[in-house]
């Protein structure tokens, strides 16, 4: 089982300015939370509970803030700064000893998933043991992600960052699965001709291998990244609707930790504290009542 994972939250996000200017992407809102929120709960779905978040130089303050520890939400999160963007594999250079001899998980901190069966495919890719796992969802602007064209068996045959020649409309989503070898694969990687280490790249490692191995997110499911301003609102949009008509909030993170029994009603009770009044703290007081 996968038991640790790695959120990387820095990034210049210059596509956001003047937004991005004083305070990190990840901690705009989406809706009603930060959008770190978002993937940290996909983590916490797939039961890790050991996580490291890695920010950029002179942010670390600011996510602490929000996110001092984990303490109060039953995990562990740690903190290490990257001092420039260097590419997503720096990721497992930077994390080596945070890693140690584990298997990982990393979630990029601007990917949005939400569905129904998300949870039960999540806890099916950290059973992982040897190799690579990515998580592929069907898109209509392939070029802007990275793309993997599979067989018939769900089996990669190729994978390329950003293809400007049609390959695939599958999107290599940002949450990725990996084994031990991945610290190893990623400190062989030499920057691209963007000057940064490619993801692409590091999964070829796996590929060449035979040990790269796609999950599938189908259309019941949804997967939104939050790269440009339009796409914040339309991720908001989307939140908003959904929870409105529900009334359940989608990554709440103490609800989270509450029904996998991580936490007691004493830690909600701190984080209404923590919260203030707001209209988030008033769901956290339905949750225990
Ligand atoms: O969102 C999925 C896509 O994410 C994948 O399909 C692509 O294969 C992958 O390369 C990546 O593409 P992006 O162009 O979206 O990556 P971006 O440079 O925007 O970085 C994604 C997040 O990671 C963002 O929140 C900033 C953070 N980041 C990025 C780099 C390069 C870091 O924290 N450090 C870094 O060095």
């Amino acid at each position: 089982m996968i038991k640790k994972g790695i959120i990387l939250a820095g990034g210049k996000g210059t596509r956001m300015s003047p937004l991005t200017k004083a305070v990190n992407k990840q901690l705009l809102p989406i809706y009603d939370k930060p959008l770190i929120f978002y993937p940290l709960s996909i983590l916490m779905l797939a039961n890790i509970k050991d996580i490291l978040i890695i920010v950029n130089k002179g942010q670390l303050n600011q996510y602490q803030k929000i996110l001092p520890n984990g303490k109060n939400l039953g995990i562990k999160i740690s903190y290490i700064e990257q001092s420039k963007p260097r590419g997503l594999p720096d990721a497992f250079v930077i994390g080596e000893k945070f890693i140690g001899k584990s298997n990982v998980s990393m979630i990029l901190g601007d990917n949005f998933f939400y569905g129904q069966n998300l949870t039960g495919q999540l806890l099916e890719n950290t059973k992982l043991k040897k190799g690579a796992r990515v998580v592929l969802h069907k898109v209509t602007k392939p070029e802007l992600f990275g793309v993997a064209k599979i067989d018939k068996n769900n089996k990669i045959i190729s994978i390329e960052e950003k293809p400007k020649k049609y390959l695939s409309d599958l999107a290599i989503t940002g949450l990725y699965f990996f084994d031990n070898d991945v610290v190893k694969y990623a400190k062989k990687l030499k920057p691209s001709k963007r000057g940064e280490v490619e993801i692409v790249d590091l999964l070829n490692f796996y590929k060449k291998k035979k040990q790269l191995t796609a999950g599938l997110i189908g259309r019941g499911g949804a997967w939104l990244d939050t790269g440009s301003i339009d796409d914040f609102y339309k991720t908001s949009s989307f939140v908003s609707a959904i929870e409105n008509r529900q009334g359940f909030k989608i990554a709440c993170l103490e609800e989270i930790s509450l029904n996998k029994k991580w936490i007691t009603k004493k830690n909600i009770n701190d984080s209404i504290k923590f919260y203030g009044n707001c209209e988030y703290s008033n769901y956290l007081k339905k949750l225990i009542s």
